[in-house]
Order: C-alpha cells, then structure tokens, then sequence
C-alpha cells in the first residue's frame, strides 16, 4: 500500500559541468517586464540568449509555469526546465515560494530520471525547502493501473547551491528526505481506496512499515475494544462487516523527558451510516483516514530522525457504513471512561471515534495531546480548502499555527466559543454529537474537548485539527500539491515535535 520508491538527494557547488543530469531546471521571474533567469549558472551568453527566447515565448513566469527547451552548450543536460518563481524581485523569495517552485518543477519534470536543481539559494535554510520542494513534488500513485506509466520518474536530483560545503547541509538534506518520505507515505494511504484499506489492512500496514523502525505497534482488535469499552469506535465501525481498530503506536526513546501524545481520526470510509451521505462526491470520502494517515507517518518520521520525545500514537480506525448492526440514530454509546453519547446523526462519527481516542490517550497522562481529524464540512465553509483550523488550549493551539506557518503550511487558529456548550446537551444521556450548526467545526471542537482528560484538576494541554479541506486536493496539482491526498500537516506535526522536543 506504500510505495517505496526514493529519491536521492545531493548538493555540488555552482560549477554544473562536474555533474551529468539529463535536466537542469532553473529559477525564473519577470522584472520590469522582461523574464530573467535567477541567479543563472550559466554563461553570460546563453542566460542572455534564454531570457530572450522566454520572453518571445510569451512566458509570464507565475508560480507553477513550467517551460521546457532544448539544452545548451554549457551545461551537458539536454533538457532546460524553467520554473516560475511568482516573485517580481529575488528579495521577495522566501522558504515556501522556493519549495512551491521546486515541488512543482520537479511534478512536471516527468520523463527524466536525473536533474540539477539550480535554484536561488543562499542558505542551508533555502536549499534544504529546496530538497523538501522536490521530495515533495516528485510523486506518482499508479498502484491500481495495470500499466504504468512509461515516462520514467525523478530518482536523483542534485541541488546546485552556493552552500554545498556547509557541514550542517548533510544533515539537512536528510531531514527533507524524511519528510518527503513521510508526507508521500501518508498520500499513498489516502489514495489507497477503501476495499483494500479497511481497519484491519491498515493495522497490518502499520505494524510492517513499523518493523524496520524503533516504534512499538499494539492492536486492539474488536474483542478487546468490547471488554475494554470503546463504544465510539464499535458504535460507529458496527455497521460494517469488517471491525474496527485502536493502533496504538509507541516510540520512547531512553532518555526522552517529555510525552505527546497524538490522536488520529482513521474512518477508512464514510458512508454517513444511517444518516447516509448523497450519492454525488461520496468517493472522496475514501480520504477521511487521512487524520490517522498523517499521525501514523508524524511518529514514523520522528522515530527517524530520532527525536528525544517520547511520543504515542492513538489511531482511530472504523469503517462507517449503514449495515443492520449500524448505530440508529438516537442510539445512545457508552464511550471509552464510561461517558454516555446520544447520537442524533451517524454522519457526525469522526468525534465518537476521537473521544475513544483522546480518552485513552488521557490515561497516560501525557504533556500533550494533539489530534488531526478531517472532522466537518464546516471546516471547509469557515476557512476553504487550503487552510486547517487549530482549537483548543490557546497556548498550544498558537504554538502549532506558528509552526505552520513557518513549514509552509497554511493553518489558522479559531476559538473554543463557551455558549456553543450547551448546544451539545442529550435529553437522554451527557452528551449529544450534535449541537449548533453555526460555526459547526467549533461545534465538533467542543465536544472533544469533553474527552480530553484532566492531571491534578488541570486539564492536560490538547490541541485540535480540522484538515477536512486540506486533506484532500479535489482540484488541479499546484506547487508540491497533487491532486487527491496531501499529506498536509505531516511537515507541521514532525517541526512541532522538534520544538516540543527541544523544551
Ligand atoms: N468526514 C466528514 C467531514 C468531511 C466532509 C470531511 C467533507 C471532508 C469532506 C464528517 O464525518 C461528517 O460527515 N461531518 C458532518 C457532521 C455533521 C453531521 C454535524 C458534516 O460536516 O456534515
Ligand atoms: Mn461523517
Ligand atoms: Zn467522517
């Protein structure tokens, strides 16, 4: 179900003629109208010769256009590969446009298995969002076609960057190298459609992905999820033939101070259940495992690069379908911890299967919880496709935005509003899971933050993450993004493990 299929990654300094690559792609951007080659590796004549041939081309170099043209003289590449930058001035470069630009040259860089990199960077900073661009950008998902592709795909990229001697590149590189690789494992989940990725299948998935790396893999299969009282995921996975799963996934190193937790929402399919979804997009919701996805691979990458973190991983797993053990809606769940739950729409399942989740995560008391669900429709509605919405406690919940932002990834904190409370209230038992629509994504919020357990009177720090949008691109590929699953929030998840990490 993972492809493991790499992707090496070297730096040599600015002289391009001591390494042969059937490509060579290069940084461009327009200035006073004219189309210029950033920071050209080339020799004054051809750079000059170049910019005029994009120019007559009409070339406007925006983010995501990619021209090609045969290669020249002084480079041995055959093939040049343009990419627009999107910056009208180098010194609006930063990180992200630069990792934008690189995941989306080497996206549209099919049919060549070698290329240089010869982008503007001036930093260990920018080479390594570089290396990350392309790790990120290079990926194809060919599993279910029965021919695949005949172009040849990326398998080494040399960056061409005026830093290739610096000691802490190496190191750099290697870091992207593991994101690239977990964000991409991550995607393959996602895509991999329902009838093949159910609880079961993706419990076994973790546990041989798991095997080569220091993490230990326990599985709670129905039986135990029964004596041990998981009403959510039993609740919600009742109506499916195939059972539902707690992976619980573990990686503690000897000397680690510090414990976070994460939860991941893993509904391998959501039909709505009873309270059934419309025929029109169902397919996609083949993505709503995606949460479960993204905190498989975050503890995967941490373990590594060997991070001095305890960290445990709580994935959710249930199928959500109407079958004749389905939950009726006004059935009321007895929920992990013995919480009660009226469920008065089977379609709000994501936050039954979290509670169990959160609260077996809360047991252990750690310094942290974190969890990643594709939760509501109205994450979408409140802030659109590309952007996730961080809840919870506020501290943490800013400390994960500002780390978003810094990895590139767009995020963006919301409130926990007090009066949405009582619009949870069940006439029968605690609580109901559902409540006021407005501000819907909030709703779901509120009712996790019921699961979240307390140590000394405190309740543990958690932070909560719609990526119901993000998760899953429906539109057109654009920077490193390709079309269907993201693996967004893996790069922000794995950063913010660093820091938790480093205080
Ligand atoms: N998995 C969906 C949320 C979702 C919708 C994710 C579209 C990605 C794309 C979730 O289980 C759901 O159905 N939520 C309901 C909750 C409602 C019934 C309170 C929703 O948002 O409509
Ligand atoms: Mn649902
Ligand atoms: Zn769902």
């Amino acid at each position: 179900m993972i492809n493991s299929s790499d992707l090496k990654l070297t730096a040599i300094g600015t002289d391009i003629k001591r390494k042969n690559a059937e490509a060579l792609v290069l940084g461009i951007y327009k200035s006073d109208d004219k189309v210029r080659i950033a920071n050209s590796v080339l020799g004054a004549q051809s750079t000059a010769t170049l910019e005029q041939t994009l120019n007559d081309l009409g070339v406007a170099a925006k983010a995501d256009e990619f021209t090609r043209l045969p290669g020249v003289e002084d480079s041995k590449a055959k093939v040049l590969g343009f990419i627009g930058l999107g910056v009208s001035e180098l010194s609006q470069l930063t990180a992200e446009t630069l990792r934008r630009a690189a995941g989306s040259a080497a996206r549209q860089l099919s049919g060549v298995k070698s290329a240089l990199f010869a982008l503007p960077t001036e930093s260990v900073e920018l080479t390594a969002a570089v290396a990350e661009g392309i790790a990120l950008g290079n990926y194809r998902f060919e599993n279910f076609r029965s021919k695949k592709s005949e172009k040849p795909q990326l398998t080494e990229a040399i960056l061409v960057t005026p830093v290739s001697a610096d000691k802490q590149l190496p190191a750099a590189l290697k870091r992207a190298a593991i994101l690239g690789r977990a964000v991409r494992a991550t995607r393959d989940l996602i895509n991999t459609p329902a009838n093949e990725l159910y609880p079961e299948s993706f419990a076994a998935t973790v546990r041989d992905y798991s095997k080569s790396l220091p993490l230990k893999v326990t599985v709670y299969d129905e039986k135990k999820l029964a004596k041990d009282g998981f009403g959510g995921l039993l609740g919600v996975g009742g109506g499916s033939d195939r059972p539902p799963r707690m992976v619980k996934i573990e990686y503690s190193p000897a000397k680690a101070s510090r414990h976070l937790a994460l939860v991941g929402k893993g509904i391998t399919f959501d039909t709505g259940g009873i309270s059934i979804k419309p025929a029109a997009g169902m397919h996609a919701m083949k993505s709503d495992m995606s949460g479960a996805a993204a905190m498989f691979q975050t503890i995967a990458g941490i373990a590594e690069l060997g991070l001095n973190l305890k960290v445990t991983a709580w994935l959710c797993l249930a199928e959500n379908m109407p079958g004749s053990r389905a939950t009726r809606p006004g059935d009321v769940l007895s929920m992990y911890g013995g919480k009660t739950v009226e469920v008065l729409n089977t379609d709000a399942e994501g936050r039954l299967v979290m509670a169990d989740g959160l609260m077996a995560a809360s047991e252990e008391k750690p310094d942290a919880i974190i969890d990643i669900a594709t939760l509501t429709g109205a994450q979408m509605l409140a802030l659109g496709l590309r952007t996730a919405g961080i809840m919870g406690d506020e501290a943490l919940r800013d400390q994960l935005v500002a780390v978003s932002d810094r990895v590139g990834e767009q995020a963006w904190g919301m409130p926990l509003p007090e009066e949405l409370r009582p619009s949870i209230d069940s006439q029968v038992a605690d609580l109901a899971n559902i409540g006021e629509r407005m501000g819907g994504m909030m709703t779901a919020a509120v009712f996790l933050q019921e699961f979240v357990g307390s140590v000394d009177d405190k309740q543990i720090p958690w932070a909560h993450i719609d990526f119901a949008g993000p998760a899953f691109n429906e539109g057109a590929p654009w920077g490193y993004t390709p079309k269907n699953g993201t693996g967004a929030q893996v790069r922000t998840l794995i950063a913010f493990a660093e820091e938790f990490a480093a205080n």
